[in-house]
Protein backbone atom coordinates (compact mmCIF):
# COMPACT_ATOMS: atom_id res chain seq x y z
CA UNK A 1 0.00 0.00 0.00
CA UNK A 2 1.46 3.39 -0.29
CA UNK A 3 2.27 5.53 2.16
CA UNK A 4 -0.68 7.50 3.88
CA UNK A 5 -0.28 11.53 4.10
CA UNK A 6 -2.84 11.43 5.90
CA UNK A 7 -3.36 10.93 9.82
CA UNK A 8 -5.91 10.67 12.31
CA UNK A 9 -5.07 10.27 16.22
CA UNK A 10 -8.07 9.78 18.79
CA UNK A 11 -9.99 6.79 17.66
CA UNK A 12 -13.24 7.66 20.03
CA UNK A 13 -16.81 7.44 19.10
CA UNK A 14 -16.33 10.42 16.30
CA UNK A 15 -12.60 9.82 15.73
CA UNK A 16 -13.36 5.99 14.36
CA UNK A 17 -16.47 7.37 12.57
CA UNK A 18 -14.50 10.09 10.62
CA UNK A 19 -11.02 7.74 10.39
CA UNK A 20 -13.95 5.35 8.24
CA UNK A 21 -15.45 8.26 6.26
CA UNK A 22 -11.71 9.24 5.18
CA UNK A 23 -10.58 5.36 4.16
CA UNK A 24 -14.06 4.52 2.40
CA UNK A 25 -13.76 8.24 0.21
CA UNK A 26 -10.19 6.38 -1.21
CA UNK A 27 -7.68 8.29 1.27
CA UNK A 28 -5.34 5.99 2.83
CA UNK A 29 -4.76 6.77 6.24
CA UNK A 30 -2.86 6.29 9.80
CA UNK A 31 -4.47 5.64 12.75
CA UNK A 32 -3.26 6.26 16.14
CA UNK A 33 -4.94 6.31 20.03
CA UNK A 34 -3.43 6.44 23.47
CA UNK A 35 -4.51 3.08 23.73
CA UNK A 36 -3.55 0.90 22.06
CA UNK A 37 -6.08 -2.12 22.33
CA UNK A 38 -8.55 0.72 21.00
CA UNK A 39 -6.29 0.93 17.91
CA UNK A 40 -6.37 -2.97 17.15
CA UNK A 41 -10.03 -3.40 18.05
CA UNK A 42 -10.86 -0.37 15.08
CA UNK A 43 -8.64 -2.23 12.69
CA UNK A 44 -10.20 -5.35 13.15
CA UNK A 45 -13.85 -4.08 12.99
CA UNK A 46 -12.88 -2.10 9.75
CA UNK A 47 -14.03 -4.76 7.35
CA UNK A 48 -13.35 -4.05 4.21
CA UNK A 49 -11.38 -0.36 4.63
CA UNK A 50 -8.72 -1.91 6.61
CA UNK A 51 -6.44 -2.31 3.86
CA UNK A 52 -6.38 1.53 3.82
CA UNK A 53 -6.10 1.56 7.18
CA UNK A 54 -2.61 1.83 8.80
CA UNK A 55 -2.77 1.29 12.74
CA UNK A 56 0.48 1.64 14.62
CA UNK A 57 0.88 1.28 18.03
CA UNK A 58 3.22 4.43 19.13
CA UNK A 59 3.44 8.31 17.81
CA UNK A 60 6.78 8.23 16.76
CA UNK A 61 5.21 5.01 14.78
CA UNK A 62 2.25 6.84 13.50
CA UNK A 63 4.62 9.60 12.24
CA UNK A 64 7.35 7.60 10.37
CA UNK A 65 4.76 5.39 8.15
CA UNK A 66 3.46 8.84 6.76
CA UNK A 67 5.00 10.35 3.85
CA UNK A 68 5.48 14.16 4.06
CA UNK A 69 3.99 16.17 4.02
CA UNK A 70 1.49 15.02 6.48
CA UNK A 71 -2.03 16.36 7.21
CA UNK A 72 -3.04 14.87 10.59
CA UNK A 73 -6.47 15.46 12.00
CA UNK A 74 -6.15 15.38 15.95
CA UNK A 75 -10.19 14.04 17.60
CA UNK A 76 -9.52 13.97 21.52
CA UNK A 77 -11.44 15.61 24.33
CA UNK A 78 -11.41 19.71 24.04
CA UNK A 79 -8.35 21.36 26.29
CA UNK A 80 -5.74 19.80 27.87
CA UNK A 81 -5.36 16.73 25.81
CA UNK A 82 -4.84 19.09 22.54
CA UNK A 83 -2.09 20.33 24.49
CA UNK A 84 -0.79 17.89 24.94
CA UNK A 85 -0.66 16.13 21.66
CA UNK A 86 0.35 18.88 20.23
CA UNK A 87 3.42 19.03 22.34
CA UNK A 88 4.39 15.34 21.45
CA UNK A 89 3.67 15.59 17.74
CA UNK A 90 6.43 19.08 18.25
CA UNK A 91 9.16 17.06 18.83
CA UNK A 92 8.19 14.43 15.96
CA UNK A 93 6.61 16.80 12.64
CA UNK A 94 8.38 18.77 10.35
CA UNK A 95 7.76 22.76 9.41
CA UNK A 96 5.19 21.92 6.52
CA UNK A 97 3.28 19.02 8.46
CA UNK A 98 -0.50 20.04 9.34
CA UNK A 99 -2.16 19.43 12.33
CA UNK A 100 -5.98 20.07 12.55
CA UNK A 101 -7.72 19.99 16.02
CA UNK A 102 -11.43 18.99 14.80
CA UNK A 103 -12.15 18.57 18.54
CA UNK A 104 -15.20 21.12 20.04
CA UNK A 105 -11.96 23.44 21.37
CA UNK A 106 -12.98 27.12 22.53
CA UNK A 107 -11.75 29.60 19.44
CA UNK A 108 -9.84 31.28 22.01
CA UNK A 109 -7.55 28.19 22.94
CA UNK A 110 -7.17 27.69 19.06
CA UNK A 111 -5.83 31.44 18.39
CA UNK A 112 -3.64 30.66 20.87
CA UNK A 113 -2.55 27.79 20.00
CA UNK A 114 -2.31 29.21 15.97
CA UNK A 115 -0.04 32.16 17.59
CA UNK A 116 1.82 29.97 19.93
CA UNK A 117 5.08 29.07 17.33
CA UNK A 118 4.50 25.48 17.25
CA UNK A 119 6.77 24.14 14.59
CA UNK A 120 4.33 22.34 12.19
CA UNK A 121 1.01 24.11 10.36
CA UNK A 122 -1.86 24.24 12.37
CA UNK A 123 -5.66 24.44 11.61
CA UNK A 124 -8.81 24.25 13.95
CA UNK A 125 -11.52 22.70 12.28
CA UNK A 126 -15.16 22.77 13.81
CA UNK A 127 -17.35 19.07 13.07
CA UNK A 128 -21.02 18.57 13.76
CA UNK A 129 -23.03 15.67 13.08
CA UNK A 130 -22.33 13.53 15.94
CA UNK A 131 -21.52 10.07 14.98
CA UNK A 132 -23.61 9.41 12.22
CA UNK A 133 -21.99 12.50 10.83
CA UNK A 134 -18.45 11.83 11.04
CA UNK A 135 -19.44 8.25 9.22
CA UNK A 136 -21.04 9.38 6.34
CA UNK A 137 -21.00 13.32 5.92
CA UNK A 138 -20.24 15.87 8.63
CA UNK A 139 -20.60 19.13 8.35
CA UNK A 140 -17.06 20.59 8.37
CA UNK A 141 -16.29 24.52 9.45
CA UNK A 142 -12.24 24.81 9.37
CA UNK A 143 -10.23 27.78 10.51
CA UNK A 144 -6.49 28.32 9.68
CA UNK A 145 -4.69 30.03 6.84
CA UNK A 146 -5.40 29.67 3.35
CA UNK A 147 -3.09 27.84 2.00
CA UNK A 148 -3.89 25.28 4.50
CA UNK A 149 -7.36 25.10 3.71
CA UNK A 150 -6.67 24.63 0.25
CA UNK A 151 -4.01 21.57 1.23
CA UNK A 152 -6.79 20.16 2.44
CA UNK A 153 -10.11 20.99 0.80
CA UNK A 154 -10.39 18.09 -1.47
CA UNK A 155 -9.92 15.12 1.47
CA UNK A 156 -12.36 17.54 3.44
CA UNK A 157 -14.98 18.39 1.15
CA UNK A 158 -15.11 14.46 0.10
CA UNK A 159 -15.80 13.42 3.37
CA UNK A 160 -18.71 15.91 4.22
CA UNK A 161 -22.38 16.03 3.77
CA UNK A 162 -23.77 17.61 0.43
CA UNK A 163 -26.31 20.09 0.10
CA UNK A 164 -29.27 19.45 -2.06
CA UNK A 165 -27.75 20.95 -4.54
CA UNK A 166 -24.97 18.37 -4.27
CA UNK A 167 -22.35 20.87 -2.56
CA UNK A 168 -20.11 20.26 -0.03
CA UNK A 169 -21.57 21.50 3.26
CA UNK A 170 -17.53 22.24 4.36
CA UNK A 171 -15.69 25.43 3.81
CA UNK A 172 -13.06 27.67 5.01
CA UNK A 173 -14.64 30.29 8.00
CA UNK A 174 -11.48 32.09 7.99
CA UNK A 175 -8.24 32.43 9.98
CA UNK A 176 -6.97 30.89 13.19
CA UNK A 177 -9.98 30.46 15.48
CA UNK A 178 -12.68 31.08 12.87
CA UNK A 179 -13.99 27.51 12.71
CA UNK A 180 -14.17 26.67 15.77
CA UNK A 181 -16.01 30.01 16.74
CA UNK A 182 -18.19 29.40 13.99
CA UNK A 183 -18.81 25.83 15.44
CA UNK A 184 -19.76 27.46 18.46
CA UNK A 185 -21.79 29.50 17.36
CA UNK A 186 -23.98 26.58 15.62
CA UNK A 187 -24.12 24.48 18.97
CA UNK A 188 -25.44 27.83 20.77
CA UNK A 189 -28.31 27.19 18.10
CA UNK A 190 -28.41 23.47 18.52
CA UNK A 191 -28.76 23.75 22.14
CA UNK A 192 -31.49 26.60 21.19
CA UNK A 193 -33.23 24.65 18.83
CA UNK A 194 -33.48 21.99 21.04
CA UNK A 195 -34.80 23.85 23.47
CA UNK A 196 -37.75 25.39 22.02
CA UNK A 197 -38.45 21.78 20.52
CA UNK A 198 -39.04 20.76 24.38
CA UNK A 199 -41.08 23.70 25.31
CA UNK A 200 -43.76 23.32 23.07
CA UNK A 201 -43.42 19.64 23.67
CA UNK A 202 -44.01 20.89 27.67
CA UNK A 203 -47.18 22.61 26.48
CA UNK A 204 -48.68 20.02 24.27
CA UNK A 205 -47.46 17.25 27.34
CA UNK A 206 -48.92 19.91 30.66
CA UNK A 207 -51.25 22.28 28.77
CA UNK A 208 -52.69 19.83 26.12
CA UNK A 209 -52.82 17.01 28.36
CA UNK A 210 -51.66 14.82 24.90
CA UNK A 211 -49.45 11.33 25.16
CA UNK A 212 -45.96 10.77 23.94
CA UNK A 213 -47.62 9.29 20.60
CA UNK A 214 -49.55 12.29 19.80
CA UNK A 215 -46.59 14.57 20.70
CA UNK A 216 -44.70 12.40 18.02
CA UNK A 217 -47.11 12.12 15.41
CA UNK A 218 -47.12 16.49 16.00
CA UNK A 219 -43.54 17.11 15.07
CA UNK A 220 -43.75 14.38 12.38
CA UNK A 221 -46.66 16.17 11.14
CA UNK A 222 -44.19 19.62 11.52
CA UNK A 223 -41.65 18.03 9.59
CA UNK A 224 -43.50 17.97 6.60
CA UNK A 225 -43.68 21.82 6.66
CA UNK A 226 -41.45 25.02 7.17
CA UNK A 227 -39.73 23.33 10.16
CA UNK A 228 -38.61 20.12 8.59
CA UNK A 229 -34.99 19.59 10.33
CA UNK A 230 -32.58 16.74 11.82
CA UNK A 231 -34.16 17.91 15.23
CA UNK A 232 -37.75 17.92 14.67
CA UNK A 233 -37.68 14.67 13.14
CA UNK A 234 -35.28 12.87 15.87
CA UNK A 235 -38.04 14.87 18.06
CA UNK A 236 -41.24 12.68 16.70
CA UNK A 237 -38.93 9.90 16.56
CA UNK A 238 -37.58 10.23 20.00
CA UNK A 239 -41.44 10.64 21.56
CA UNK A 240 -43.01 7.60 19.40
CA UNK A 241 -40.23 5.26 20.93
CA UNK A 242 -41.45 2.62 23.53
CA UNK A 243 -39.63 1.34 26.51
CA UNK A 244 -38.57 -2.21 26.20
CA UNK A 245 -38.58 -2.49 30.24
CA UNK A 246 -41.83 -1.00 31.14
CA UNK A 247 -43.46 -0.75 27.83
CA UNK A 248 -44.42 2.46 28.29
CA UNK A 249 -43.02 5.67 26.08
CA UNK A 250 -39.31 5.91 26.84
CA UNK A 251 -39.35 9.39 27.03
CA UNK A 252 -41.78 9.54 30.14
CA UNK A 253 -39.03 7.90 32.31
CA UNK A 254 -36.29 9.71 30.84
CA UNK A 255 -35.05 12.14 33.65
CA UNK A 256 -35.59 15.71 32.81
CA UNK A 257 -32.04 17.12 33.60
CA UNK A 258 -30.20 18.04 30.51
CA UNK A 259 -26.21 17.49 30.46
CA UNK A 260 -23.80 19.87 28.51
CA UNK A 261 -20.49 19.58 27.35
CA UNK A 262 -19.89 23.71 27.74
CA UNK A 263 -19.86 24.57 23.97
CA UNK A 264 -23.22 26.59 24.35
CA UNK A 265 -21.78 28.72 27.14
CA UNK A 266 -18.99 29.59 25.71
CA UNK A 267 -21.40 30.68 22.98
CA UNK A 268 -23.07 33.32 25.78
CA UNK A 269 -20.15 34.33 27.16
CA UNK A 270 -18.74 35.24 23.97
CA UNK A 271 -21.76 36.69 22.84
CA UNK A 272 -21.53 38.77 25.76
CA UNK A 273 -17.83 39.62 25.14
CA UNK A 274 -18.85 41.08 21.73
CA UNK A 275 -22.19 42.96 23.01
CA UNK A 276 -24.08 41.40 20.89
CA UNK A 277 -27.50 40.42 21.84
CA UNK A 278 -28.25 36.41 21.66
CA UNK A 279 -31.71 35.57 24.14
CA UNK A 280 -32.82 32.73 22.89
CA UNK A 281 -29.75 31.10 23.18
CA UNK A 282 -28.42 32.26 26.52
CA UNK A 283 -32.74 31.31 27.80
CA UNK A 284 -31.27 27.84 26.22
CA UNK A 285 -28.16 27.12 28.21
CA UNK A 286 -30.18 28.79 31.59
CA UNK A 287 -32.51 26.44 30.92
CA UNK A 288 -30.24 23.67 31.00
CA UNK A 289 -28.54 24.74 34.01
CA UNK A 290 -32.02 25.19 35.66
CA UNK A 291 -33.13 21.62 34.67
CA UNK A 292 -29.83 20.09 36.19
CA UNK A 293 -31.42 21.51 39.85
CA UNK A 294 -33.74 18.55 40.28
CA UNK A 295 -33.84 18.61 44.03
CA UNK A 296 -34.59 22.34 44.48
CA UNK A 297 -37.36 21.99 41.94
CA UNK A 298 -38.89 20.09 43.55
CA UNK A 299 -38.92 21.70 46.93
CA UNK A 300 -40.60 24.75 44.67
CA UNK A 301 -43.26 22.32 43.51
CA UNK A 302 -44.10 21.27 46.97
CA UNK A 303 -44.19 24.65 48.34
CA UNK A 304 -45.84 26.31 45.50
CA UNK A 305 -48.62 23.41 44.57
CA UNK A 306 -50.09 22.33 41.52
CA UNK A 307 -49.76 24.70 38.30
CA UNK A 308 -52.49 27.14 37.62
CA UNK A 309 -55.73 26.43 36.40
CA UNK A 310 -55.48 24.90 33.02
CA UNK A 311 -58.89 25.20 31.62
CA UNK A 312 -57.85 28.82 30.19
CA UNK A 313 -58.17 29.49 26.25
CA UNK A 314 -55.66 26.94 25.03
CA UNK A 315 -53.16 27.12 22.27
CA UNK A 316 -53.70 24.84 19.32
CA UNK A 317 -51.06 22.65 17.58
CA UNK A 318 -51.40 24.89 15.00
CA UNK A 319 -50.41 28.28 17.24
CA UNK A 320 -47.59 26.03 18.49
CA UNK A 321 -45.94 25.18 15.12
CA UNK A 322 -46.40 29.37 14.47
CA UNK A 323 -44.57 29.97 17.10
CA UNK A 324 -41.91 26.99 16.76
CA UNK A 325 -41.12 28.82 13.29
CA UNK A 326 -41.02 32.47 14.28
CA UNK A 327 -38.75 31.28 17.58
CA UNK A 328 -36.10 30.04 14.98
CA UNK A 329 -36.20 32.80 13.10
CA UNK A 330 -35.31 34.98 15.36
CA UNK A 331 -32.49 33.01 17.22
CA UNK A 332 -31.12 32.57 14.40
CA UNK A 333 -31.59 36.26 13.21
CA UNK A 334 -29.47 36.40 16.98
CA UNK A 335 -26.54 33.89 15.86
CA UNK A 336 -26.08 35.65 12.72
CA UNK A 337 -25.98 39.36 14.05
CA UNK A 338 -23.66 37.42 16.72
CA UNK A 339 -21.14 36.15 14.10
CA UNK A 340 -21.28 39.72 12.56
CA UNK A 341 -20.12 41.81 15.49
CA UNK A 342 -17.45 39.11 15.83
CA UNK A 343 -16.39 40.40 11.90
CA UNK A 344 -15.64 44.06 13.39
CA UNK A 345 -14.33 42.65 16.57
CA UNK A 346 -11.43 39.65 15.43
CA UNK A 347 -11.09 41.13 11.49
CA UNK A 348 -12.65 38.17 10.34
CA UNK A 349 -14.21 37.73 6.66
CA UNK A 350 -17.05 35.27 8.18
CA UNK A 351 -19.20 34.71 4.75
CA UNK A 352 -22.62 34.59 5.88
CA UNK A 353 -24.39 32.77 3.51
CA UNK A 354 -21.55 30.37 3.37
CA UNK A 355 -21.96 29.63 7.03
CA UNK A 356 -25.77 29.11 6.51
CA UNK A 357 -24.80 26.99 3.28
CA UNK A 358 -22.37 24.29 5.11
CA UNK A 359 -25.16 24.33 7.78
CA UNK A 360 -27.80 23.22 5.39
CA UNK A 361 -26.71 19.07 5.96
CA UNK A 362 -24.67 17.00 7.95
CA UNK A 363 -24.75 19.02 11.21
CA UNK A 364 -27.19 18.79 14.14
CA UNK A 365 -29.12 22.20 12.99
CA UNK A 366 -30.00 20.88 9.30
CA UNK A 367 -32.66 22.16 8.19
CA UNK A 368 -35.04 23.06 5.13
CA UNK A 369 -35.32 26.95 6.30
CA UNK A 370 -31.32 27.10 5.98
CA UNK A 371 -31.47 27.43 2.29
CA UNK A 372 -33.90 30.13 2.95
CA UNK A 373 -31.51 31.93 5.35
CA UNK A 374 -28.24 31.41 2.89
CA UNK A 375 -30.69 33.30 0.34
CA UNK A 376 -31.31 36.25 2.27
CA UNK A 377 -27.90 36.38 3.73
CA UNK A 378 -26.69 36.62 0.06
CA UNK A 379 -28.38 39.43 -0.91
CA UNK A 380 -27.13 41.23 1.95
CA UNK A 381 -25.16 39.38 4.29
CA UNK A 382 -24.74 42.43 7.42
CA UNK A 383 -28.93 42.96 7.55
CA UNK A 384 -30.32 41.47 10.73
CA UNK A 385 -32.67 38.47 8.91
CA UNK A 386 -35.83 39.37 10.43
CA UNK A 387 -35.49 42.56 8.13
CA UNK A 388 -35.02 40.19 4.94
CA UNK A 389 -37.95 40.67 2.90
CA UNK A 390 -38.76 36.69 2.96
CA UNK A 391 -38.71 36.11 6.91
CA UNK A 392 -40.38 39.84 7.57
CA UNK A 393 -43.19 37.88 5.70
CA UNK A 394 -42.64 34.72 7.86
CA UNK A 395 -42.76 36.39 10.92
CA UNK A 396 -45.75 38.53 10.19
CA UNK A 397 -47.70 35.12 9.68
CA UNK A 398 -45.86 33.22 12.64
CA UNK A 399 -45.60 36.26 15.20
CA UNK A 400 -49.70 35.62 16.47
CA UNK A 401 -48.60 32.14 17.43
CA UNK A 402 -45.96 32.65 19.23
CA UNK A 403 -47.65 35.72 21.33
CA UNK A 404 -50.41 33.11 21.75
CA UNK A 405 -47.89 30.55 22.94
CA UNK A 406 -46.36 32.48 25.26
CA UNK A 407 -49.18 34.70 26.56
CA UNK A 408 -50.89 31.28 27.66
CA UNK A 409 -47.55 29.51 28.38
CA UNK A 410 -47.16 32.23 31.09
CA UNK A 411 -50.96 32.60 32.76
CA UNK A 412 -50.41 28.79 33.03
CA UNK A 413 -47.58 28.70 34.43
CA UNK A 414 -45.83 26.33 31.70
CA UNK A 415 -41.94 27.01 30.97
CA UNK A 416 -41.29 28.67 27.89
CA UNK A 417 -37.84 30.92 28.89
CA UNK A 418 -36.46 30.58 25.25
CA UNK A 419 -39.43 31.53 22.99
CA UNK A 420 -40.42 34.36 25.62
CA UNK A 421 -36.88 35.37 25.01
CA UNK A 422 -37.34 35.37 21.42
CA UNK A 423 -40.49 37.58 21.06
CA UNK A 424 -39.20 39.94 23.88
CA UNK A 425 -35.91 40.71 22.15
CA UNK A 426 -38.42 41.00 18.58
CA UNK A 427 -40.51 43.21 20.57
CA UNK A 428 -37.39 45.51 21.52
CA UNK A 429 -35.97 45.61 17.97
CA UNK A 430 -39.18 46.26 16.18
CA UNK A 431 -39.83 49.54 18.18
CA UNK A 432 -38.20 52.92 16.96
CA UNK A 433 -38.49 54.33 20.29
CA UNK A 434 -37.77 52.36 23.16
CA UNK A 435 -37.14 53.23 27.01
CA UNK A 436 -33.33 53.14 27.58
CA UNK A 437 -34.02 57.36 27.91
CA UNK A 438 -34.99 56.48 31.53
CA UNK A 439 -31.78 53.96 32.30
CA UNK A 440 -29.65 57.09 30.60
CA UNK A 441 -31.56 59.85 32.75
CA UNK A 442 -31.11 57.19 36.03
CA UNK A 443 -26.96 56.92 35.57
CA UNK A 444 -26.97 60.95 35.12
CA UNK A 445 -29.00 61.25 37.61
CA UNK A 446 -26.78 59.35 39.97
CA UNK A 447 -23.39 59.24 38.18
CA UNK A 448 -23.19 61.89 36.03
CA UNK A 449 -22.75 59.63 33.02
CA UNK A 450 -24.26 62.50 30.46
CA UNK A 451 -27.05 61.85 27.69
CA UNK A 452 -28.19 62.64 24.55
CA UNK A 453 -31.13 64.38 24.00
CA UNK A 454 -33.14 63.80 20.71
CA UNK A 455 -33.34 67.22 19.32
CA UNK A 456 -29.33 67.16 19.18
CA UNK A 457 -29.11 70.29 22.11
CA UNK A 458 -25.84 69.82 24.16
CA UNK A 459 -26.92 69.67 27.43
CA UNK A 460 -24.20 67.93 30.04
CA UNK A 461 -26.14 66.89 32.84
CA UNK A 462 -30.09 67.18 33.53
CA UNK A 463 -31.07 69.25 36.37
CA UNK A 464 -31.53 66.50 38.54
CA UNK A 465 -30.83 68.36 41.83
CA UNK A 466 -33.38 70.52 41.81
CA UNK A 467 -35.96 67.84 40.38
CA UNK A 468 -34.60 66.03 43.81
CA UNK A 469 -35.75 68.86 46.00
CA UNK A 470 -39.30 69.28 44.00
C1 LIG B 1 -22.49 18.45 16.78
C2 LIG B 1 -22.73 18.60 18.25
C3 LIG B 1 -21.66 18.02 19.08
C4 LIG B 1 -21.86 18.21 20.58
C5 LIG B 1 -22.96 17.39 21.13
C6 LIG B 1 -23.09 17.46 22.64
O1 LIG B 1 -22.54 19.47 16.12
O2 LIG B 1 -22.27 17.34 16.32
O3 LIG B 1 -22.83 19.97 18.55
O4 LIG B 1 -20.44 18.63 18.68
O5 LIG B 1 -20.70 17.86 21.22
O6 LIG B 1 -24.15 17.78 20.56
O7 LIG B 1 -23.09 18.74 23.11
P1 LIG B 1 -23.57 19.04 24.61
O8 LIG B 1 -23.04 17.91 25.45
O9 LIG B 1 -22.97 20.34 25.00
O10 LIG B 1 -25.06 19.04 24.57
Amino acid sequence: MKEPHFGLMGLGTMGSALALNIAEKGFPLAVWNRTGAVTEAFHAAAGDLADRITPTATLAEFVAVMARPRSIILMVPAGKAVDDQLAALALLLDPDDLVIDAGNANFHDTNRRQSAGLPFRFMGMGVSGGEEGARHGPAIMAGGESADWARMAPMLQAIAARAEDGSPCADHMGPAGAGHFVKAVHNGIEYADMQMIAETYGVMRDGLGLDAARIGQTFGAWNGGVLRSYLIEISAAVALTRDPISGGPLLDIIVDAAGQKGTGRWTVIEAQNLGAPIPVIEAAVTARNVSARRGERALGQAVFGALPNQDGALVTLADLEQALIAGKILCYAQGFAMMTAAVAEFDWALDMPAIARVWRAGCIIRSAMLNDMADALAEDPTRNLILAPYFADTLRRSLPGLRRVVATAALQGLAVPALSAGLAWFDMMRIARGTANMIQAQRDFFGLHGFERLDGIAQPHGPWAQAAKG
